[in-house]
């Protein structure tokens, strides 16, 4: 276990994000003792001109419900953990100035010896990251006559298309060794996402089922109840599609679709993800449905003729043994009537089928990543009572239900633990994915 003063530097500490999922999973981290006070500070930067206390108010209310009074005594301590320097994101006055607020307290934790680990966290839009990067190049990394590391953290939208990514690669890459960078997608550290490595090839049940003679389709979807509130400057040159699908929903296709890697290396993984993407065939316009909500253009950060889709579906095709045939119906949008993430695997109907007449639906296997996570099995059954009546019925695993009493983590706390620790061996597996 690695000892020493640790310095977790969240960029865009004001923004959406940071308030949103950051600061709440390092707050969940602290409580659960996974940052140890005595070694731990927590630096937000931001261009707002605001003081340590005005950032501790901001973000306070997203952290804790504070009735609790059992959680309120942590959330004390923890806001007491946070520091807030404000700079422009392109200039080494500013990140000289982190700098100097991360040395000092290196200095002040590490009296005599200890290392120097710097996480930056760019709760940022990719248009700045270069510059960032620059400037944490420049000022900012550990000071390496104290041992330790200095690592990258990056979200999706990577880029705006191919040349954008891998633009934005080659310019971290250049500054960045690649074991330096995580890229993380969240969607990877859900509880349900994680667990289907395990279904998929833990499991003597799906092994032969898991393909074209038996499934009719699969449907990967992602529904939210509310708009873009207040995201819209950045939602609207984005859209659903690189928002939501090209990310968080093909990372899930891949993890549904995918041959059994040899191992669970992330090198392994990643290279059978590759496999499934590469055998995606063009998509075709009439397979597509995109929409936006009514009410999205009156959202004053959303330019009046916007035409940015924010529901979009579309079927993707996969060319190899496995798939040919199947579609994968992917969806997503916002500000719909409910919310929800979950897989439906859908299974063919029964050859010669004798129950025909009275049959009420087809087999389904349906992985529900959010909310209430679960996974249940529709089948056919018989009613029971004196008549030979079918019935669909479920095999149903509710993880509330089934698991009492253990809570499960939310996603960003496990990838940043995991960054923490520097899992490269369960990247792919947990969500941090590699360059390939
Ligand atoms: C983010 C998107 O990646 O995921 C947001 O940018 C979206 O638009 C969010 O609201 C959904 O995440 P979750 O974990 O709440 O489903």
């Amino acid at each position: 276990l690695e000892t020493g003063c640790l310095s977790i530097i969240v960029l865009g500490a004001s923004g959406d994000l940071a308030k949103k999922k950051t600061f709440p999973a390092l707050f969940n981290l602290y409580r659960q003792g996974f940052l140890n006070p005595d070694e731990v500070h927590i630096f937000g930067y931001a261009r707002t001109k605001i003081s340590d206390e005005e950032l501790r108010n901001r973000i306070r209310g997203y952290l804790v419900d504070e009735k609790n009074a059992e959680q309120a005594e942590a959330l004390a301590k923890f806001l007491q953990l946070i520091k807030y320097v404000s700079g422009p994101y392109d200039s080494e006055e500013g990140f000289e100035k982190l700098d100097r607020a991360i040395s000092e307290h290196e200095i002040s934790k590490n009296s005599t010896e200890g290392s120097s680990r710097r996480l930056f966290y760019l709760a940022l839009p990719p248009s700045v990251y270069p510059s960032v990067c620059k400037m944490i190049k420049t000022c900012c990394m550990n000071k390496s006559d104290l041992g330790g590391w200095t690592r990258i953290v990056v979200e999706k939208p990577f880029g705006k298309d191919l040349e954008s990514a891998e633009q934005l690669s080659s310019q971290i890459g250049e500054l960045f060794e690649e074991s330096q960078i995580y890229r993380i997608d969240h969607y990877l550290g859900k509880e349900l996402v994680q667990n289907m490595l395990v279904l998929r090839f833990a499991n003597r049940f799906f092994l032969p089922l898991w393909n074209r003679d038996n499934i009719e389709n699969v449907q990967i979807v992602f529904r939210e109840d509310f708009g873009t509130e207040g995201r819209g400057g950045y939602f609207d040159e984005y859209g659903i599609i690189r928002d939501i699908i090209q990310n968080h929903l093909l990372q899930v296709l891949c993890l549904v679709a995918m041959e059994k890697p040899i191992s669970l290396k992330p090198e392994h993984i990643r290279d059978e993800k590759v496999k499934v993407l590469q055998s995606v065939v063009p998509i075709k316009d009439e397979e597509v449905v995109l929409g936006q909500y009514e009410g999205y253009r009156d959202d004053p950060t959303v330019p009046n003729e916007s035409n940015t889709p924010t529901f979009a579906t579309t079927i993707l095709r996969i060319h190899n043994e496995r798939w040919e045939g199947v579609p994968f119906i992917l969806k997503a949008g916002k500000a719909l009537n409910s919310r929800k993430a979950e897989i439906r695997i859908q299974f063919k109907d029964v050859p010669g089928d004798i129950f025909k007449c009275q049959k009420q639906g087809r087999n389904e296997f349906v992985i529900r990543l959010q909310p209430s996570e679960a996974m249940y099995m529709k089948l056919t059954v018989k009613q029971p009572g004196l008549e030979m009546h079918t019935v669909q019925s479920e095999l149903d695993l509710s993880y509330g239900q089934r698991y009492q009493g253990v809570s499960i983590p939310e996603a960003y706390e496990r990838l940043i633990l995991d960054t923490l620790r520097g899992r490269s061996s369960r990247r792919c597996f947990t969500g941090l994915t590699k360059e390939k």
